[in-house]
């Protein structure tokens, strides 16, 4: 018989064996603790943060299975079995030829970039992360961001905002003014809002790349959350595995760069891919120098472990549908109560538009830095600004500085760490902030380092 009463609560698809505790302090320990580190949260000790929304990025809980997978860990240094499983998951659901371990993603991105790019050269991507961005730039290439023109209006939802611009794409391949050795697309798009790019974008990028002789890679960090979006949302995908949607979406791709810390459900790790045989031999090469040998690519056996594991469980149905779930009850609670976000959220996060809340403060002001630092002072809480301290530069004829295109705060979540009291914990904390969000001012960078800024920068409140 049908039941009746359908149950619609989502809910955690696993249930807790192992816990750690999270430490509360007062308003007046925030106070001190945010003043010592600068303004700046990423210099707070972890020890401090109650909840932490830095990043989705090895940040996860791990399954009972990858734990054991620890304890099943070869650690050999050459041909350990470790390596082979690695391998085989990657292959089976990747599908490509050339397996490179790398410690974590931007080692693969480091590899790739330094192999096959020159100064002047151009790498197109939708949105580059600020670490593929950062590896590309230190070649003296340029990283090309060409996100879809829905993408800039963040509080209109859409289902696939995170593709890259087919036009924009075409305009750049064939009037390259540079070298192209290679188009990129991220999956889901980080820097973008954590939004999902369609399998039609995917195909359609590729075969322009093909037509133009560039090969296609993909920045597959949160590929099983990309594959989840298209099942839901894409038309033809509905009753599709998600495993054959990840397999459809790198068949159309020469190679990939993948953080494991994401979708591999692991606390390090990562890969580069390629099914060009020449070029993984220079890749691997350039991996025994820094990385480690070309079969654990710094990495330990038991990580290979955790990560061949964590790949297919990323890929779970129950899974993706919970922590979609999990995001999107975080986004539309702040949403519902006036507070302004990228729409609709993210897989991975939801990103507060820092800007529209707090339009007394100018850009260069940092809305996004005292967005934190107010989420901080409030409970405890640990986003990121992805605005004009990650993004920001400075202008190359005046020197003066250029603010990001968007001011915006990411909440990311950690994969099977919080549950839906903490999430409903977070939405009273920034409601109570929107509350107060007239009040709250500017900041100034008072250090900043050559690159990658927003790790080390120090800032003081205006006025
Ligand atoms: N590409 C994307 C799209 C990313 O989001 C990240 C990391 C990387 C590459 C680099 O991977 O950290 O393993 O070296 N993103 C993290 C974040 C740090 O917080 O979004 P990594």
């Amino acid at each position: 018989m049908r039941n009746p009463r359908p149950i619609h609560t989502v809910i955690e698809p696993f249930r807790i064996k192992s816990v750690e505790p999270i430490r509360m302090t007062t308003r007046d320990e925030r106070e001190e603790h945010i003043r010592e580190a600068g303004y700046n949260v990423f210099r707070l000790q972890a020890r401090d943060v109650l909840i932490d929304l830095l990043t989705d990025s090895g940040t996860g809980a791990m399954s009972a299975e990858q734990w054991a997978g620890v304890m099943r860990g070869d650690e050999s240094y050459a041909g350990s079995d470790s390596y082979h499983r690695f391998k085989e998951a990657v292959q089976d659901i990747f599908g490509f030829r050339n397996v490179i371990p790398t410690h974590q993603g931007r080692a693969a991105e480091r590899i790739l970039f330094s192999t096959v790019c020159r100064a002047g050269d151009v790498i197109p991507n939708n949105t580059h992360f600020d670490t593929t961005r950062a590896n590309i730039e230190f070649t003296g290439a340029e990283a090309r961001d060409l996100p879809c023109a829905e993408a800039a209006d963040l509080g209109t939802p859409g289902p696939f905002k995170g593709n890259i611009d087919l036009e924009g794409l075409e305009r750049v391949l064939a009037h390259p003014s540079g070298r192209i050795p290679l188009a990129m697309i991220t999956i889901t798009n980080n820097s973008g809002g954590g939004q999902p790019v369609s399998m039609a974008n995917i195909r359609a990028a590729s075969e322009i790349c093909r037509a133009h002789g560039v090969p296609f890679y993909i920045d597959a960090c949160r590929f099983a959350e990309n594959a989840y979006f298209i099942q839901q949302r894409e038309d033809g995908y509905e009753d599709t595995p998600l495993i054959d949607i990840a397999r459809e979406m790198f068949s159309y791709a020469d190679g990939a760069t993948m953080s494991a810390k994401k979708d591999g459900m692991a606390n390090i790790g990562g890969f580069l891919a390629t099914n060009d045989d020449g070029l993984a031999a220079q890749e691997r090469d350039l991996l025994i120098l820094t990385e480690g040998f070309p079969t654990y690519g710094g990495l330990a056996g038991r990580d290979l472990e955790a990560v061949a594991i964590g790949l297919y469980e990323a890929l779970e149905p129950d899974y993706q549908k919970y922590r979609i779930a999990s995001t999107a009850y975080l986004g539309d609670h702040i949403s519902a109560a006036g507070v302004p976000i990228v729409q609709p959220p993210g897989g991975h996060a939801v990103y507060i538009d820092a800007a529209a809340m707090c339009p007394q403060i100018a850009p260069l002001e940092l809305p996004g830095i005292s967005l934190t630092v107010e989420l901080y002072l409030e409970a405890g809480i640990r986003g990121v600004e992805i605005g004009s301290v990650m993004f920001g530069h400075k202008d190359e004829d005046t020197g003066e500085p250029v603010a990001a295109r968007s001011e915006l705060v990411r909440l990311a979540i950690p994969r099977r760490v919080y549950t839906q009291s903490h999430v409903d914990y977070v939405v009273e904390a920034i409601l109570n902030v929107y509350d107060r969000r007239a009040a709250m001012r500017g900041y100034e960078i008072t250090y900043e380092p050559p690159f990658l800024r927003h790790f080390t920068a120090e800032f003081e409140p205006l006025g």
